[in-house]
């Protein structure tokens, strides 16, 4: 259902149609068999029932005409038969509960498993500012024992320092912020923050230090106001108006009929991309983290929105440890230091100058997206230029039109 556009696009309805009909038939045919095998458990468990019944009423009324016992002996043994198979006519039911049981304290213990994936310390530290850097060390990474993702990656963040990592789709970028949020647990080699093991903090407090803008930003079916206080929730509406401001986000949400009080839909799908980004954007910076992690925070925007939230972004990085990813280089040539990712690894380390001083892989990357920005100009000028000489054509035609 969540996915419901892609459907559409691909006018895949029957095919999915006959997806959910077939994973239905499969429900129902499940049910029948196992209304079926309850059926012929009561019809046997009745039949034996009966059978045993009559059989020892027979030999009991067999007793009282041989005068073995009296009408009263056998009442009693009436009874008593009575009396023993109403518990016996529930063992059906019994069973079933007991096999349902197991499956579910199956469930459960699978679940207490998945628990003990990221251990907890007993006694974590607390998390309350960075003070000597982050660095990750020899870290290796992968998510399938089979696949490694990140292969010894080593580099130092000093606090207050502002550094970019580029690289391929697929190099791992994400995923070594997801490592520092501690989402997962490094495979080998270790992270650390002011020099101590993440592992060793307490992952709440730490998690508390760090504000994230991830690459799909994912809204709450609910108002913008509440998704922008999800950064903080005790913050008043005055601080909220603030935050989207600084994000470029107030005048759009001004404009709407309902304002602040606009529901969103289902993961923010009546936003459009950019919108939803500037809202992730406008509760980080509601949250006013310590770390500040922005995974291409702004692709989604267009230049010139992108270059005032840049504005503001820059201002609210001076004083905090700002971790960023980016496709568009233009918008990282201030950083203290880029590392350029490849597969996994870090291939090249340093300024923006000095990187493009090597002439090796982020100078290539840059020369590439230079040419592509030129060529767009260049379109944009075109675009303009065609535009008046219409214009002005249509005009005079209509000039001699009326002449
Ligand atoms: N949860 C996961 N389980 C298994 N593999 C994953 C998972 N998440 C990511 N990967 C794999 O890890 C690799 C690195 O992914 P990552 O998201 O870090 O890339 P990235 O550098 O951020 O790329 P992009 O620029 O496209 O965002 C990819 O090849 C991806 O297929
Ligand atoms: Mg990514």
């Amino acid at each position: 259902m969540l996915n419901y556009e892609t459907v559409k696009y691909f006018g895949n309805e029957q095919h999915e149609y006959q997806r959910y009909d077939r994973s239905l038939k499969g429900y129902e045919q499940a049910a029948i068999l196992s209304q079926k095998s309850l059926s012929v458990l009561n019809l046997g468990q009745a039949l034996t029932i009966a059978t045993g019944l009559v059989v020892l009423m027979y030999l009991a009324a067999e007793g009282v005409v041989n005068g073995a016992m009296s009408v009263g002996d056998f009442v009693v043994a009436n009874t008593f038969l009575i009396q023993l198979y109403t518990p016996l006519n529930f063992l059906g039911f019994v069973y079933r509960e007991m096999k349902q049981s197991f499956i579910d304290m199956e469930q459960m213990f699978e679940m207490l498993r998945q628990d003990d994936y990221l251990p907890e310390p007993e006694d974590g530290r607390t998390f309350t500012g960075l003070s000597k850097g982050i660095a990750f060390e020899n870290v290796h990474f992968s998510y399938q024992p089979n696949r490694p993702i990140l292969k010894d990656v080593s580099f130092h963040i000093k606090p207050g320092q502002k550094v970019a990592f580029v690289g391929a789709s697929g190099a791992g970028k994400s995923t070594l912020f997801r490592l520092l949020f501690r989402f997962y647990d490094v495979t080998q080699g270790k992270i650390t923050v002011d020099g101590v093991d993440i592992r060793e903090f307490n992952t709440d407090s730490l998690r508390q230090g760090m504000g994230v803008v991830p690459q799909d930003t994912v809204l709450f079916n609910d108002t913008i106001q509440y998704n922008i206080r999800y950064g903080d929730p005790a913050a008043t509406d005055d601080k909220i108006i603030e935050s989207a401001k600084q994000a470029q986000v107030a005048s759009f949400i001004e404009h709407l009929p309902e304002g602040y009080l606009t529901r969103v839909g289902e993961r923010g799908l009546k936003l459009s991309g950019g919108e939803k980004q500037r809202v992730a954007i406008a509760r980080t910076l509601l949250k006013d983290p310590d770390i500040l992690i922005l995974d291409e925070a702004t692709s989604a925007l267009d230049s010139e929105t992108e270059q005032a939230i840049q504005g503001t972004l820059e201002e609210v990085s001076k004083g905090r440890t700002t971790l960023v990813i980016a496709h568009r280089l233009s918008t990282i040539v201030q950083c203290d230091q880029i590392f350029v990712l490849d597969q996994g690894k870090i291939v090249e380390t340093g300024t923006h100058q000095q990187l493009l001083d090597k002439k090796m892989y982020y100078y290539r990357l840059w020369v590439r997206q230079q040419e592509k920005a030129q060529l767009e100009k260049q379109l944009k000028k075109a675009t303009q230029a065609a535009k008046l000489v219409g214009s002005s054509q249509s005009r005079s035609d209509s000039d001699s039109e009326s002449i």
